[in-house]
Parts: structure tokens; C-alpha cells; sequence
């Protein structure tokens, strides 16, 4: 029996259009179909690598390495206070301009111009080339001609994009969709206090994409992180989203929460009692002052309300929960059977020492669900990579996976097809 309505056609997947028969798992095992998507999907889309209050000041940078795209780039806070991004590469000898220790390591900073390690060259923040060592031993060489070459760059709601590409095809908000850009108005700005997991995976990245974007794994593979009797009434009822939603290449699922401060002391965990908190966030929530919560919130007026995950085609993921607070996820690939996975959580800032406390044990619950469901992708990945079955049946609960594929698919196609109309 299901708990929720379904639409009209008897399942999210038909609604959708999407096809019900069994899917391929060759585009996370193919090599071949990972150096399509490199430019297919990843200098075709607006990528987001971050947040504004990153950049807290003019001058303020950080980079980013971008191995699916084999490049590095720098994201900037000019002297006028906007937000640009170079590729990171100097224009004497092609030296990567800023790094620390080891170039392939991500840094971050302050600055008020960036300089060559190699022979000194000097940019201004503006990405214009502002010193040339021995300028004069140069053959016709107007510094004018030699800025930093730069990557196309748009801010929504706090978040900054790049885009690859020469020219992108539609503006970020564009993009972005009506699904999406209806976030707009939640405060993320607020919400500044910031926790950040790295970790490399050994899996392809839309494989954990699919972790992420459906339920019915959580009963079974948390069953030891769930309330007990939480666990076994969602297995017992077969575990359902109210609702699943598609703009376009995005997607988001809501869910319907829990209030852990009414259940049973023995389905919590001591340190949870404690500190007030978990896996669903801090109990008690920080004033938002919303004066109205985003139209696109909660969609199915659940109560409580859980979360609404939403996954940004193709690597980003903003998940809000009910409790206030958000995550973002970004999986940046660095092989067709490896990514770099980050997650970070954002809080309203502390003010008093139980709500920091509140803030780390939210953290720490997301790195244990993060690992087994990391852990449980490695395996996945090496039995896909066996080849011993080629089709695989997903579920209505697995509406947004299905999706996925069919649009990155769907993107490597239509750039296979421009190549063959050039
Ligand atoms: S490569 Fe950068 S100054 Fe020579
Ligand atoms: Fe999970």
C-alpha cells in the first residue's frame, strides 16, 4: 500500500516519460564513454565549484582542480568585489600559476596579485598581465595580449558557476531551470558556518550520484544508523518518497522527516540524547527568518518535513533539510571508475558551545552514512566491471537514477552528433 498518492499515470517513472525496461550500467564502466563526457558534460555545463562566502574579500581566491576537464582554475574576488575565474595557467611557459607545496593540491587565499613561480611574471586580479621580467628582451610583446585566459563565471543565490566552454548555450539561470531558480530566496547567505569532507572514491561518479538520490537503499545499508524501529517500519513498508521532480537535466526528491526528540530514548543513541542532534541535523532549529519559505520547498507539504535534495545536472547537489541547515555535494570524476567526492554542511553560525557541539555530532553522523554508502559503490563498481550482467531492473523509488543516465546519455549523443555535423 502506498503511503503516499502517485501521479496519474501509476508511477513517477511513466509520469516521467523515462521507460520502465531495465537499464545499462556501461556509461560508469566504459572508458570510452568517460572521454565523451569529459566533453560532452563537463565543458557543456555550468559547473558549480563554491560559494561566495568563500570569497570573503577582494582579493580573496581559491582553486580548483578540474582533472575530468584536465585543467585547474582560479576562482577571484577582484578590486571591484567581482567574482571571476582564469584558468590557472601562466602565459609565458605554460607554468600553473597559484599552488602551495604540491601543484596538484587545491589552495586558497588572499592576495593582491597572482605571481609566477617560474621567471615572475605578475596578473592583477582583474586577470590583466601587470609585470614581465626583462620585458624588454621580448620580441614585440604588448603585456596587454597576455592576461590570464578566462573562464566564464556567474553567481545564483551565492553560488558561484563556471562554464568551460567557449561560449556557453544558455546563461546560468537559464540553465538553471524554473525547479531550481525558485530557491532563489532561502537563506543560504545565513547559513555561513561551514564543514567540509574530501574523499577520494573508487567508483564512477554517477554512481554515488545514485546513492544519493533515492531512499530505498536507506533501511537496508543504514540499517545500524536508523532508529531501530524507524528501520523496520520502513522496511516492512517499503520505503517511499512523496515526491519526485524533473526539470530539464535536474531532479529533486523530497521526503517527509522525523522529529527524533519524540522517539523512544532506546531508538537513540546516548551521544545523540546528549548533544541534541544527528544525522537529521541539530534539534533544535535557528531562525531562518523566513518571511516566506521558497515556493519550490517541501513540495508535498510533508510534516515534518524531512529534506528536498536537489541534484543539479550534472555534479551538484544542494540538499535542504527541515531542520534548517543545508549540505552540498560535488562529485568532481577523475577516471571512468574513480571521483573525488566533497561534502559540506552549513549552519546557521554557533553561538553558544552546545550548538557547536550540536553542529560536529551533524557532521560526524553525515561522514559515517557517507562511508558505507561509499564503501558499498567500490564493490558495485568492480562486479559492473565484471560484465557478467548488462541490464539491471530499477525501481519507481529509483525514478531519479534512471533519470540521470538517460541525460547524461542523452548529452554525450547530442555532442557525438554535432561532431558528425561539423
Ligand atoms: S612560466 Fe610563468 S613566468 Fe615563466
Ligand atoms: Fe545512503
Amino acid at each position: 500500500m502506498a503511503r503516499f498518492p502517485k501521479p496519474p499515470e501509476g508511477s513517477w517513472t511513466e509520469h516521467y516519460g523515462l521507460g520502465t525496461e531495465p537499464m545499462s550500467y556501461e556509461d560508469s564502466i566504459s572508458t570510452e564513454f568517460f572521454e565523451l563526457e569529459r566533453e560532452a558534460i563537463f565543458k557543456r555545463a555550468w559547473l558549480n565549484v563554491g560559494r561566495v562566502e568563500q570569497l570573503p574579500r577582494n582579493g580573496s581566491y581559491f582553486t580548483k582542480e578540474l582533472v575530468v576537464a584536465r585543467t585547474s582554475v582560479i576562482i577571484v574576488r577582484d578590486r571591484e568585489g567581482q567574482v571571476r575565474a582564469f584558468h590557472n595557467v601562466c602565459r609565458h611557459r605554460g607554468n600553473k600559476l597559484v599552488w602551495n607545496d604540491f601543484p596538484k593540491e587545491e589552495t586558497s587565499g588572499i592576495s593582491r596579485q597572482f605571481v609566477c613561480k617560474y621567471h615572475g611574471w605578475r596578473y592583477d586580479l582583474d586577470g590583466s598581465c601587470s609585470f614581465v621580467q626583462q620585458e624588454q628582451e621580448f620580441f614585440d610583446l604588448d603585456k596587454a595580449d597576455y592576461g590570464l585566459v578566462p573562464v566564464h563565471c556567474d553567481v545564483w543565490a551565492g553560488f558561484i558557476f563556471i562554464h568551460l566552454g567557449k561560449e556557453p548555450e544558455q546563461s546560468l539561470t537559464e540553465f538553471l531551470g524554473p525547479m531550481v531558480t525558485a530557491l532563489e530566496n532561502y537563506p543560504f547567505h545565513l547559513q555561513s558556518e561551514r564543514w567540509f569532507y574530501r574523499s577520494p572514491v573508487n567508483a564512477n561518479w554517477k554512481l554515488y550520484l545514485d546513492a544519493f538520490q533515492e531512499f530505498y537503499h536507506a533501511p537496508v545499508l543504514h540499517a545500524k544508523q536508523t532508529p531501530p524501529d524507524f528501520s523496520a517500519a520502513a522496511q516492512k513498508a517499503g520505503f517511499e518518497a512523496p515526491y519526485y521532480g524533473i526539470d530539464g537535466p535536474h531532479r529533486v526528491v523530497s521526503t517527509a522527516g522525523i522529529h527524533p526528540w519524540n522517539l523512544a530514548p532506546n531508538q537513540l543513541k546516548p551521544m545523540e540524547i546528549l548533544t541534541r542532534s544527528g544525522l537529521f541535523g541539530p534539534w533544535d532549529m535557528p531562525d531562518l527568518n523566513f518571511e516566506q519559505q521558497p515556493a519550490g520547498l517541501n513540495p508535498a507539504g510533508c510534516d515534518p518535513w524531512g529534506l528536498d535534495s536537489f541534484q543539479i545536472f550534472p555534479n551538484f547537489v544542494i540538499l535542504i533539510w527541515g531542520q534548517s541547515w543545508y549540505l552540498t555535494y560535488h562529485y568532481w570524476p577523475t577516471a571512468s571508475n574513480q571521483h573525488i567526492f566533497e561534502g559540506t554542511l552549513y549552519f546557521v553560525p554557533a553561538k553558544t558551545a552546545r550548538e557547536r557541539v550540536a553542529h560536529e555530532l551533524a557532521a560526524l553522523s553525515f561522514k559515517e552514512y557517507g562511508h558505507q554508502d561509499a564503501n558499498t559503490l567500490e564493490a558495485t563498481q568492480t562486479m559492473l566491471e565484471s560484465r557478467v550482467l548488462d541490464r539491471f531492473p530499477l525501481g519507481d523509488q529509483e525514478v531519479l537514477c534512471r533519470h540521470l543516465h538517460k541525460v547524461a546519455g542523452e548529452w554525450v549523443d547530442d555532442y557525438k552528433r554535432q561532431l558528425t555535423e561539423v
